[in-house]
Formats: C-alpha cells, structure tokens, sequence
C-alpha cells in the first residue's frame, strides 16, 4: 500500500461564500480546481468574487500579477456533479443541510475514481455520520476553513471513527501545501472552533436579548476589552444568523446540555430573515453607507 496519496486536483462543490474561498486559496497553491454548482449564475459569481479577492492581493502585493492569472487559469468550473469523478480530492462545501450534502454524495459517489478522498467542509455535521452513508468511510472526513478563507491561517481536520492515516496525512499535507495550519478535532459536535465560538455569539445575544447592553455597547466591549477583531454580533452577521442558529442547535441537540439553548432572540431575526450581511440585515442594516445597529 502506498503512503500517502498525491493530490494533484481537487473538486469544490458550492461556489457560495466558503466554495469559492476554497477554490481560490487551492488555485493559488498550485492545484488543479474543479468548482461545481446547481446554478451557472453562481459559478459566475464565484469566479467574480475570486477575481476581486485576487485583485486586492495584488494591490497588497501579497501575490503579484502573474501568479493572480495562473491561479484564475487553474480554476474550471462546472454544473455537472460527474465532472469531480477524476480528481482527487473532493471538498463539499454546499448548504449546510444534512439532507443536501448527502444527495450529493450519493449523485457523486458512482462517478468517483476508487482513490478520491472525498470531505466536508461542515462546520457541526457528524463526519462519522455523513461517511457512514458513503461508500468509503475511511477516505471521509471533515475539511473545515475559517471564513474569510483566504485570511484565515486556520483549517480544522475531523476524523471520522473510520478515517484511516493515509487520508489524514494527505489532507494534512493538502492544509501545508496551502500555507495554513491545521488543528485536529475529535468528531463531536461542532468540533472546537464552533463548539467554542458560538455559545459565545449565542450569550452575547442574550445580553442583548436581557438589555444588559445594546449592540453597540456590546460590540464595542468585546473588540475593545477582549481585543478581538470583530465584535460578538457583528461576527454573527458576517457567518449569518442562520448558520450561528443551526450549529447551537446541533449543540443542544448533540450534547443534550440546556446550555447550548440558543436565544430566542436569535431564532427571531432568523424568522425574519434578517440573517446578517448576505440579507442586508442582521443586527446591523447594511443597506445604507454604513452599518446602523438594529437595536
Ligand atoms: N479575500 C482576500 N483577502 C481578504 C478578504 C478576502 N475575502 N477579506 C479581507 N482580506 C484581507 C485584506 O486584504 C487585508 O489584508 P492585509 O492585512 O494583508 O492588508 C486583511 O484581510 C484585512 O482586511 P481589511 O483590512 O479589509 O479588514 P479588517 O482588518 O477589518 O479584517 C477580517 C477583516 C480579516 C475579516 C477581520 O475582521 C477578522 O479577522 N474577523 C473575524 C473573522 C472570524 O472570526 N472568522 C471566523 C468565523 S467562524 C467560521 O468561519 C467557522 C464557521 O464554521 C462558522
């Protein structure tokens, strides 16, 4: 048995907001990208995305102009799931709904060369679960980057119960390769950053919830007193309300701890559809020059 897999090509599948960061810092690394999606609107809009990105680390002089044409020239993308079958690795990074990720696997899966490993990006999903339901759990597991992808330094990498060492050794080299740091997390719900990062959202929404303070006294107090780089509520609007609602409740629901309740203030704006920056509202409204506290 060989040692390791060399990964040459990698499929993303969703070109949302974490598929096109993926597709452009794996571009930029050197590696042959294959992005698919249902919509051929979002495909364009990625590749936009990507673009702008690319453009603005030129202007920082982070990349230079060249090497901002070849990673846009390593990219294709592509409406047709069975396009990913040849490649090697596979980074699913659509909606965050279990139902939907595995209708992908099983559309994908036939179309799969034997030696694909295939991963989620899934920020709270069960990856022992989701590799269960696949024809090979031992070349499954989670592949999660930080958002705004080509910023963050980190990636978490989750073995499933049957993930084997070579698939974890060439994710983790894949990590390297990309010039970010990989933490290893147990398969527990929402693995470390988010079983962490959100019951500290959710509590700051309860504080805005009880009226200890308003958004911007609450925002101002974490970026001020705990210098972190965005405050509380903010953050919830750049990941989206919806996606901080729905890993609270894989918390609450996965560790049965009425500690991970999420606020109802929460599942409020979610109702509304104020689900941060990707609606125009949040617990700011975007809508206008700058961001205005909606309460
Ligand atoms: N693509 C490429 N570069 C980008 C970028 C993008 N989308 N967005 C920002 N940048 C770069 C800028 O070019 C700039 O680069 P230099 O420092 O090299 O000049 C740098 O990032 C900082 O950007 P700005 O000066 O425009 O803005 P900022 O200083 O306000 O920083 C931020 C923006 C990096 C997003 C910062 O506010 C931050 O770190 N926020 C917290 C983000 C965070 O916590 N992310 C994790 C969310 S949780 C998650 O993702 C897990 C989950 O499952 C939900």
């Amino acid at each position: 048995m060989e040692d390791h897999v060399e990964i040459r090509t990698i499929g993303v599948i969703g070109a949302g907001q974490m598929g096109n960061g993926i597709a452009h810092v794996c571009a930029l690394s050197g590696y042959d990208v294959l992005l698919n999606d249902i919509s051929q609107e979002a495909l364009d809009r990625a590749l936009a995305t990507i673009t702008k990105n690319l453009d603005r680390q030129v202007s920082r002089e982070k990349i230079s102009a060249a090497e901002k044409d070849a990673a846009l020239g390593r990219i294709s993308t592509t409406m047709v799931l069975a396009d990913l079958g040849p490649t090697d690795l596979v980074i699913e990074a659509a909606t965050e709904k279990e139902h939907v990720k595995e209708a992908i696997f099983a559309d994908l899966l036939p179309h799969l060369k034997p030696t694909t490993i295939l991963t989620s990006n899934t920020s709270s999903i069960s990856i022992t679960r989701l590799a269960s339901r696949t024809d090979r759990p031992e070349k499954f597991m989670g592949f999660h980057f930080m958002n705004p992808v080509p910023v963050m330094q980190l990636v978490e990498l989750i073995r499933g119960i049957a993930t084997d060492q070579e698939t974890y050794g060439a994710c983790l080299k894949v990590v390297e390769t990309l010039g970010k740091t990989a933490s290893s997390a147990e398969d527990f719900p929402a693995f470390i950053v988010n079983r962490i990062l959100m019951p500290m959202i959710n509590e700051a929404v309860y504080t805005l919830y009880e009226g200890v303070g308003n958004v911007t006294s609450i925002d101002g107090a974490m970026r001020l007193g705990a210098n972190h780089p965005m405050g509380p509520l903010e953050l919830a609007d750049f990941i989206g309300l919806d996606t901080c609602l729905a890993i609270m409740n894989v918390l609450h629901e996965g560790l049965a701890d009425t500690k991970y309740r999420p606020c109802p203030l929460l599942t409020k704006y979610v109702e509304a559809g104020w689900l941060g920056r990707k609606t125009g509202r949040g617990f700011y409204d975007y809508r206008g020059e700058t961001p205005v506290p909606t309460r």
